[in-house]
């Protein structure tokens, strides 16, 4: 067999399997494993939109598509975007894209090249650095500081400081995975107003838009957005899912909504990338969107009552400094004295059949965390939090 013909570019020969992967590969498939590692639920996704799904498919929704989706799913996720947010979203600011994940990577395609950079909170999300690389840009993170209750914040004077003539973009998930942290409408104020000043955009992830846990004592259904203090015209582009609330991970469905100006700029990348969303499952999620609202409600009722088990449970340990999740479905807990949390998340798999994430995986400041996905039963966490416990109340220095 001859070799493969010359070098590959050299973004991507660098790019290495994540931390979360690692684990991953080392305990799929085993027996009696209890996995918290990934950013998803254990529930499948509702009867009631898979049914959408299957009926769209039989009446013949089995062709090439929109590339920017269905008018009337367009107009449903302006709609909800609007009603969430009590703004006026035009549906043609909103395009459909083939998961969260796709429309990173078209939104980068278009604005980071070779020499450019992307000012990123961190830790966040392994994918986002990945795709800036791929790209062709340089990730310059910006960790968010550690606070002693377990919290997290951003420091705004270290952001504008990461900020230079080569900075095309500031990338910011909230609520944050992994942390939870919840960008406040202040800072959101603040971030936008540097971007304006400086020519460059905000990239704002908002896959967990419904997953805040103080949603009774706020009045609010959705974290703050850079969509309710933002202008049309203003360089905010919007990234969001059907993974998380809609518990429909595998379907791989997402939407940006972006100024009217990058509308057909966007449609370009769409055409060359995907040439648009499966048929059939955009009108799975019209129904996701217009029917939904008592599921996700449900839905992050549920996290909200795993993340106060696994906050109560896992603060009674001296070694852990944890604080009550504030958004997302992951605990980001500090372990006092580790330093190698990818081997630490080997052996708690290892000795107690239980897969959580390191932190080492999600950028500066991750590591000395590990990362639970509580997205589950408390059945199931408890069982997982029974298993973990001895594990993590022993001294670290004998488990090195
Ligand atoms: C912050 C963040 N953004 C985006 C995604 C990806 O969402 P999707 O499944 O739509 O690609 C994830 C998935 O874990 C995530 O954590």
């Amino acid at each position: 067999m001859s070799a493969l013909p010359g070098p590959l570019r050299p973004e991507i020969e660098a790019l290495e399997t994540s931390g979360i992967q690692q684990v991953f590969d080392l305990g799929f498939g085993r027996e009696d494993l209890i996995a918290l590692w990934v950013g998803e639920g254990d529930q499948p996704t509702p009867a009631f939109i898979c049914d959408a799904a299957s009926a769209a498919m039989k009446a013949g929704k089995t062709f090439y598509s929109y590339k920017h989706g269905l008018p009337e799913l367009r107009a449903a996720i302006a709609a909800y975007t609007s009603d969430l947010y009590g703004i006026d979203c035009a549906p043609e600011r909103v395009s459909v894209t083939c998961s969260a994940m796709n429309g990173i990577m078209m939104v980068l395609q278009a604005v980071v090249g070779p020499g450019d950079n992307v000012a990123v909170v961190t830790p966040v999300w392994p994918n986002v650095m990945s795709a800036i690389r791929i790209a062709g840009g340089e990730v310059r993170a910006v960790q968010l500081d550690s606070l002693p209750d377990g919290g997290f914040k951003l420091d705004l004077e270290r952001l504008t400081g990461a900020i230079d003539e080569n900075t095309r973009a500031i990338f910011i998930a909230s609520p944050g995975n992994p942390t939870g942290w919840v960008m406040s409408a202040g800072e959101q104020h603040a971030v936008l107003e540097l971007c304006r000043e400086r020519g460059i955009w905000m990239i704002a992830d908002e896959v967990y838009a419904r997953f805040i846990f103080d949603g009774p004592e706020s009045g609010r259904k959705a974290a703050p957005s850079f969509l309710e203090i933002a202008a049309p015209e203003d360089p905010v582009i919007a990234v969001n899912s059907f993974s998380k609330a809609w518990a429909m991970t595998g379907w791989r469905m997402g939407w940006l909504t972006t100024p009217p100006s990058f509308v057909q700029t966007l449609g370009r990348l769409i055409e060359f990338n995907t040439s648009g969303t499966p048929h059939f499952q955009q009108y799975a999620c019209l129904t996701a969107i217009g029917d939904g609202e008592d599921y996700v409600r449900e839905t992050v009722e549920r996290s909200r009552r795993g993340g106060e088990l696994v906050f109560q449970r896992l603060s009674a340990l001296p070694q852990v400094h944890i604080a009550r999740p504030k958004g997302a479905f992951y605990a980001f807990f500090r372990l006092e004295g580790l330093s190698d949390s990818l081997g630490f998340a080997k052996q708690v798999l290892e000795e107690t059949n239980v897969g959580l994430a390191p932190g080492s995986a999600f950028g500066p400041g991750g590591e000395g965390h590990m990362r639970l996905c509580f997205a589950s039963s408390t059945q199931k966490l408890s069982q997982a939090l029974d298993r973990l416990e001895p594990l993590l109340s022993k001294p670290l220095r004998s488990q090195a």
